[in-house]
């Protein structure tokens, strides 16, 4: 399973890297709220990072960056872009998302559109918290089922996909609720700070603070009260709970 989508990603590494953000507004909102929770001195883990676009814009944002993905052509991609952008606090390194390959404590870890891609998704939010620091945020956007029908193009997918899957030209989905999806972290001793879809977009952005097991130390004790969204009510903004 997992050589199967590594080899579905790698095939579509080129095309991916070369495809345009489809909702340049919302990718740039979903950025400014995850920069708003970065402190300079954190070190963060992004996984299923593709081809680094998001680890290339906030790098500047905090200390060090680890990108990894199950893509040995994603992360080829990725690094040919750091080092022509003059980008070097950022780690590449071809990785499953259970995160096999990397040790250590993290202050973050960013997961963008690849729960939906996991089968053992409760075992990768299990390791997730074994990785971040008490208080660490896990920080992900998920497309998820969404409630009703959905928007036409969710539902064109729910036709297609199953025979593209056949066809080899798709990878698995294990699409979930938002509801469940905030249900298995906190299984996971994850609490949400924030969680919200842009709109009608199917992806859920899920900010959530690390608490199972351990102490609450570092992030917030050590910092008080920062005054970053984590701390504060969250702004308004163009965003709907459907
Ligand atoms: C839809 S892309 C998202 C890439 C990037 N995070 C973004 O938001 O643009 C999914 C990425 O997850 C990676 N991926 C898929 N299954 C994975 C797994 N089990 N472990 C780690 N990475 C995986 C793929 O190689 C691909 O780069």
């Amino acid at each position: 399973m997992v050589k199967e989508a590594a080899a579905f990603w790698n095939g579509i590494a080129k095309h991916y890297a070369a495809s345009p953000i489809k909702d340049i507004a919302s990718y740039e909102f979903t950025l400014q709220r995850t920069r708003s929770y970065l402190r300079p001195q954190d070190k963060v883990l992004e996984i299923g990072a593709g081809t680094r676009s998001t680890a290339l814009l906030l790098a500047s944002s905090v200390a060090h960056i680890t990108a990894t993905d199950l893509s040995a052509e994603m992360i080829k991609i990725g690094q040919a872009k750091a080092t022509q952008q003059g980008v070097h606090n950022i780690d590449f390194l071809v990785d499953g998302a259970m995160a096999e390959a990397v040790s250590g404590l993290y202050d973050v870890l960013l997961a963008h559109n690849l729960f939906h891609l996991l089968d053992d998704l409760p075992g990768v939010l299990k390791r997730a918290n074994e990785l971040l620091k008490a208080g660490g945020l896990l920080i992900s956007k998920t497309p998820c089922k969404p409630q009703g029908l959905g928007p036409a193009s969710y539902r064109l997918m729910q036709v297609v996909l199953p025979i593209m899957q056949l066809l080899g030209k798709a990878p698995f989905v294990a699409m979930r609720s938002s509801a469940e999806l905030e249900r298995l972290m906190k299984e996971q001793g994850f609490q949400m700070i924030e969680s919200w879809n842009s709109g009608k977009d199917i992806r859920r952005y899920i900010v959530a603070r690390n608490t199972a097991g351990k102490p609450e130390s570092n992030r917030q004790s050590a910092q008080g009260n920062t005054g970053k969204p984590q701390d504060a009510p969250i702004p308004p903004s163009p965003h709907s709970s459907p």
